[in-house]
């Protein structure tokens, strides 16, 4: 049993993975701004496993919050390392806001890591490091690309700025390069709650079936894909959670074949967008209200992983299908509506 700091630790993916390492038997302790989330999480993260994390709000960008936290807890086993702003097109118009935040936020958690010697850290990645893959589908040595956009930059440089402190200070970290999380945990406690308008493309199909969304907006269909709208990977948020509790046993066991280790984590599998439309509606034997519009600057046009490393280093393979995540995505949003 570890002792785990979870960053953003009530996020999307911060949630699941608490669950995820409950249930592992390791004792995860959560942190989170909750400029993106609610503390209610812990409840559902309760219900789920019958045990209520410790949970503390702090403020990663601030170094004395940081300093006070680690005083408090100084004998950590790892820290699994969520906490950032993802929005693409967000970070486009506020990149300061996202350097300051993501990248800010990693700097002072590695100088408590140096400074306690806490030796394991697993980074939360992004797919998008890769921009427009040359090949597809894409490894983890495909070659990462000039970011099409500051959040996407903040992964790139805090890949590198682990390493430039891995080389410093020995420790150990994995990252794993997310392709499109979606869906919800099975039991509807816990799921995605994106404030505002989403911007993902999941959210938005629940949210317009659930009437919260008048139409569901299709990027583009003139792409060179097979029915012209873009192609992604889109693996279930617990099939991702459960990923991270097997890369903090790689570390904590010392079965990492070096200091620095990345991981894609993805099904391997490409969907289209239409393709998850008809999901959906498979899935929620309804017909979902979209309309085909422009693209959307930014967009690669195909994304999805190969999954070889992940599959036989890691040992780990994603499990459920783009059905299950749809069906959970949409038992998640008709609970948080109270919708039968
Ligand atoms: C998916 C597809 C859109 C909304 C981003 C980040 C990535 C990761 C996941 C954090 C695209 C289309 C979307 C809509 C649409 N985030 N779409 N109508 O852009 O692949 O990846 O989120 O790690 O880093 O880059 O995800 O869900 O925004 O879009 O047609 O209302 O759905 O054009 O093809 P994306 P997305």
């Amino acid at each position: 049993m570890a002792q785990i700091l979870v960053t953003g630790g009530l996020g999307f993916i911060g949630s699941h993975t608490a669950v995820e390492l409950i249930k592992a038997g390791h004792e995860p302790v959560l942190i989170d701004d909750l400029s993106n989330s609610t503390a209610s999480v812990l409840d559902g993260i309760e219900e789920i496993t019958g045990h209520r994390p410790v949970f503390e709000r702090v403020d990663l960008k601030s170094k004395a919050e940081v300093r006070d936290f680690f005083g408090r807890y100084s004998s950590l086993d790892g820290i699994i390392h969520f906490a950032a702003f993802k929005a693409v097109g967000e970070s486009v118009h506020k990149p300061l806001e996202y350097y300051e935040n993501n990248l800010g936020s990693l700097v002072y958690l590695l100088q408590e890591m140096r400074d306690l010697q806490i030796d394991n850290l697993i980074f939360s990645s992004s797919c998008t490091v890769y921009g427009e893959a040359d090949e597809l589908p894409i490894t983890e040595n495909s070659p990462v690309k000039a970011a099409i956009s500051p959040y996407g930059n903040t992964k790139q440089v805090g890949e590198e700025i682990i390493q430039d402190a891995i080389k410093a200070h020995g420790f150990n970290a994995i990252s794993l390069r997310y392709f499109n999380p979606i869906g919800a945990h099975p039991s509807a406690m816990i799921g995605e709650s994106p404030l505002g308008v989403p911007l993902n493309l999941v959210p938005y199909v629940t949210q317009t079936a659930a009437k919260v969304r008048e139409q569901l907006a299709v990027f583009g269909s003139d792409y060179e894909t097979r029915d012209g709208t873009n192609e992604r990977d889109y693996i279930h948020v617990v099939d991702v959670a459960k990923a991270h509790v097997v890369a903090l046993n790689r570390l904590l066991n010392r079965q990492n074949e070096g200091a620095y280790e990345v991981f894609n984590l993805g099904t391997g599998t490409g969907s289209t967008v239409l393709e998850v439309i008809q999901s959906f509606e498979r899935v929620s034997n309804s017909k979902l209200n979209y309309k085909i519009v422009e693209r959307r600057p930014g967009d690669v046009t195909a994304a999805y992983a190969d999954t070889t490393k992940a599959n036989t280093v890691l040992g780990w393979t994603a499990e459920k299908s783009l059905d299950d995540a749809m069906a959970d995505a949409w038992r998640w949003e008709k609970k948080i509506r109270n919708i039968d």
